[in-house]
C-alpha cells in the first residue's frame, strides 16, 4: 500500500484533527502518501484529494471543529455516484481509505468497501459527540461534549438558583441518552428525562411538586430523542401539571465545537495509528473500536442496526436518590 485518504464525515466532533493527525503522522511513519479528502463524501463526489503532510497537521490537535471540514452528503447513497468516486480513487491510485465519522458516515464506508474494488480498503473511526456507534463503547468527541454541556449547565443553576427558576435544559445526542444521563448525574439535575426513563410526566410533575418546599429551584436535563426542541413543548406540559413556570435552554450545536479534552485528544491519537496500522495489515470494513479499556477492531455497523442506546436504569435510580 503506498496511498491512502483520511475523511471527516457527518457531525464534527472535537477531537477529529486529533484523529487526522495521527493518521497523517503514522502514515508518513510507514512511508505512506496520505491525502485528506475535504467536505467528507462530498470530496470524493468532487474528486477533490488534499495531499497531507506531517506540518499541514501542526498545531490542529487541539483545535475543535475538523480542518479537513465535514458534511452529510446524500449523493453518495447513490450507486453510480460512488461507482464515479471508486473510478476516481482507482485512478489516482488509492488503495487505503479512512472514515472519521458516525452511523451514517458508516453505512457509506461499509457499502463503498463492499462493492469493491477489492484493492481499497476501508477502515471507520468512530467520531460522533452521540457515542451511539454499536460495536464501541465510545466514539470521539463524548467527553467533550459533556464537559461542554456541564459547563453550561453549572452556569444555568446559578441563575436558577439566584431567581429560584426552573429550567428544561435540552441536550443533544440524536435518540441515545448517554449524553443527557451523563451530564445529568453530573450536573446534580433534579430530573432526567429521557426516554429510557420509566417516568410519566405526570410521575415527574408530582415529584416537583413534592420537592417544592425544599427545591426551590431545578435543572431537568431533557435527551433531544430525535426530536431536537422537544423541551419547549415538554415545558408547556409540565406547566400545566404543576402551576409552575419553566425556562428552557436548548444547548444545541454549543455541544459540538470546542477544544478537545485530553480523553478525547488521546482516543483519537491511539484510534488514528491504529486505522493506519489496520491498513497496512491488509485489513478492511472494520472500524476501530474501544471497548473495556482495549482498542479492538471491529466490523462496521450491519446497514440497519440501531444506534447504540443507554441501558443502565441503574444510574437513574442513583440520580433519583442523590437529587431529593
Ligand atoms: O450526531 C451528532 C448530532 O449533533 C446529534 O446529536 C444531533 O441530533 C445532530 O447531530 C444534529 O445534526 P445537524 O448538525 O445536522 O443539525
Amino acid at each position: 500500500m503506498k496511498k491512502i485518504v483520511v475523511l471527516t464525515s457527518g457531525g464534527d466532533a472535537p477531537g477529529m484533527n486529533a484523529a487526522i493527525r495521527a493518521a497523517v503522522r503514522t502514515g508518513k511513519h510507514f512511508g505512506l502518501e496520505v491525502y485528506g479528502c475535504p467536505f467528507g463524501f462530498q470530496g470524493l463526489v468532487d474528486q477533490q484529494l488534499i495531499p497531507m503532510t506531517p506540518e499541514k497537521v501542526a498545531n490542529c490537535i487541539q483545535q475543535g471543529g475538523t480542518i479537513l471540514k465535514t458534511g452529510r452528503c446524500q449523493a453518495f447513497f447513490d450507486q453510480e455516484t460512488r461507482a464515479e468516486a471508486r473510478r476516481f480513487l482507482a485512478a489516482e491510485g488509492i488503495e487505503g481509505l479512512i472514515v472519521i465519522g458516525g452511523d451514517g458516515s458508516f453505512r457509506g464506508a461499509s457499502i463503498l468497501a463492499k462493492e469493491g474494488p477489492a484493492e481499497l480498503a476501508v477502515i471507520g473511526i468512530p467520531g460522533t459527540i452521540d457515542n451511539d456507534i454499536p460495536g464501541t463503547d465510545y466514539t470521539i468527541g463524548f467527553d467533550t461534549a459533556r464537559n461542554t454541556a456541564l459547563q453550561a449547565i453549572d452556569k444555568i443553576r446559578d441563575t436558577a438558583s439566584s431567581h429560584q427558576h426552573h429550567f428544561l435544559i435540552e441536550v443533544m445526542g440524536r435518540s441515545s441518552s448517554f449524553l443527557a444521563v451523563d451530564v445529568g448525574i453530573a450536573g446534580g439535575a433534579e430530573i432526567i428525562l429521557v426516554p429510557e426513563s420509566n417516568l410519566t410526566l405526570e410521575q415527574i410533575a408530582k415529584k416537583l411538586l413534592q420537592r417544592r418546599s425544599s427545591k426551590l429551584s431545578s435543572i431537568i436535563v431533557v435527551a433531544e430523542a430525535d426530536q431536537p426542541g422537544r423541551s419547549v413543548n415538554l415545558a408547556a406540559e409540565l406547566q400545566a401539571l404543576t402551576q409552575m413556570p419553566f425556562r428552557v435552554c436548548i444547548l444545541g450545536h454549543t455541544q459540538r465545537g470546542g477544544s478537545p479534552t485530553t480523553l478525547d485528544r488521546k482516543v483519537a491519537s491511539s484510534m488514528g495509528y491504529l486505522a493506519v496500522k489496520a491498513l497496512l495489515e491488509g485489513k478492511s470494513q472494520l472500524m476501530v473500536s474501544l471497548q473495556e479499556d482495549s482498542y479492538t477492531l471491529q466490523p462496521f455497523p450491519a446497514e440497519n442496526a440501531s444506534p447504540r442506546r443507554f441501558k443502565s436504569q441503574e444510574l437513574l435510580e442513583i440520580n433519583d436518590i442523590l437529587c431529593a
